[in-house]
């Protein structure tokens, strides 16, 4: 893949992606770039396009498995200054794609500004979350979303107002673009109060949740009217092993790891679950994580 060498930018070959991934495996990828600014990306999507090398787009690898034997393309990064850009003006605050979006969440509710505290506890980029519409009970990011600027795989550049961005239950209408900022509006508050919520959504996510484990999140969606973990737990999978790879006990729509697990352990337990909650309630259970 020599013609990535033409867009200005670091190229790794043959990157190990475990180590970018919350679940910490899975094979590596053929290049790792990061490209310098907006036209470095723009260019690569064209040409991956022209060579038929699939490219994706990775934030902090919280929401992804990779498969054992790597991704066969070019994985991007925006991890470099250009994508990681935060401006704030009053209520409005437009943030880069690759800007990690828990510190900008906390950072902004220590400064008052109210609106991304249900982001408590979500790791993820700030395009990641758009693209999924990150969330909880608590709220989702489409709901403070004013504005997105999504880069096309022909390299062009669309702003989308909120209802253009078309979100709902994590989803939206990013699908294989790639988010290069967004623009959120939010509330000026009493800073002690906004950092308290934030930080009473965060501690209740860390009771409920195993965020300390090698975990990617909830994998499966909630069905319409249905809580997965709920579904799984009281089909009595809590705990169910394939391999180095467990139900949660404590959240049973978390897989947890441990060291010597591989990303086939991972899919053979999931598609445990699915068959177990089939047959035990009549449910499909769609995937929330993404597999590559
Ligand atoms: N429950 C069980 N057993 C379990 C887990 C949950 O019985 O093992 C029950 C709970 O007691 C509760 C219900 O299921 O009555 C719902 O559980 P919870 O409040 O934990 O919420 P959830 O619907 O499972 C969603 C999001 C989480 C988010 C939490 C909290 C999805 C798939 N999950 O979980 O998001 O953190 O709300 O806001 O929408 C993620 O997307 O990766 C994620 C972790």
């Amino acid at each position: 893949m020599d013609w990535l060498k033409d867009f200005a930018g670091r190229i790794e070959a043959d990157a190990p992606l475990s180590r970018l991934t919350w679940f910490r495996l899975g094979g590596p990828a053929r290049c790792l770039f990061h490209p310098h600014d907006a036209d470095a990306l723009a260019g690569a999507l064209r040409r991956g396009r022209e060579e038929s090398v699939p490219v994706n787009v990775l934030g902090c690898g919280a929401n992804i498995l990779v498969r054992d034997d790597g991704f066969d393309g070019v994985v991007v990064r925006l991890d470099e200054p250009a994508f990681r850009e935060v401006s704030v003006e009053g209520e409005s605050v437009r943030a880069g794609g690759g800007v990690d979006m828990m510190p900008l969440s906390r950072g902004l509710s220590a400064k008052g500004l109210s609106g991304l505290e249900p982001m408590a506890g979500i790791p993820s980029s700030i395009g990641g979350a758009v693209r999924m519409n990150a969330g909880g009970r608590y709220g989702e990011i489409a709901d403070v979303v004013e504005k997105v600027a999504v880069m096309n795989r022909d390299g062009s550049v669309e702003e989308w107002s909120r209802e253009q961005a078309g979100f709902g239950y994590r989803r939206s209408a990013v699908g294989d673009r790639v988010v290069l900022w967004a623009r959120f509006k939010l509330k000026e508050d009493d800073p002690r109060q906004v950092s308290q919520t934030y930080d009473e959504i965060f501690d209740q996510k860390m009771e409920t949740q195993p965020l300390g484990d090698a975990s990617a999140g909830c994998i499966f969606k909630n069905p319409p009217d249905a809580s997965a973990g709920a579904l799984i737990d009281k089909a009595g999978l809590k705990g169910a092993t394939c391999g180095g790879a467990s139900v949660s006990h404590r959240h049973a729509n978390f897989i947890v790891t441990r060291q010597g697990a591989t990303a086939s352990d991972v899919l053979r337990l999931i598609d445990l679950i699915r068959e177990t909650v089939r047959e035990r309630w009549g449910t499909e259970l769609e995937t929330e994580i993404e597999i590559w």
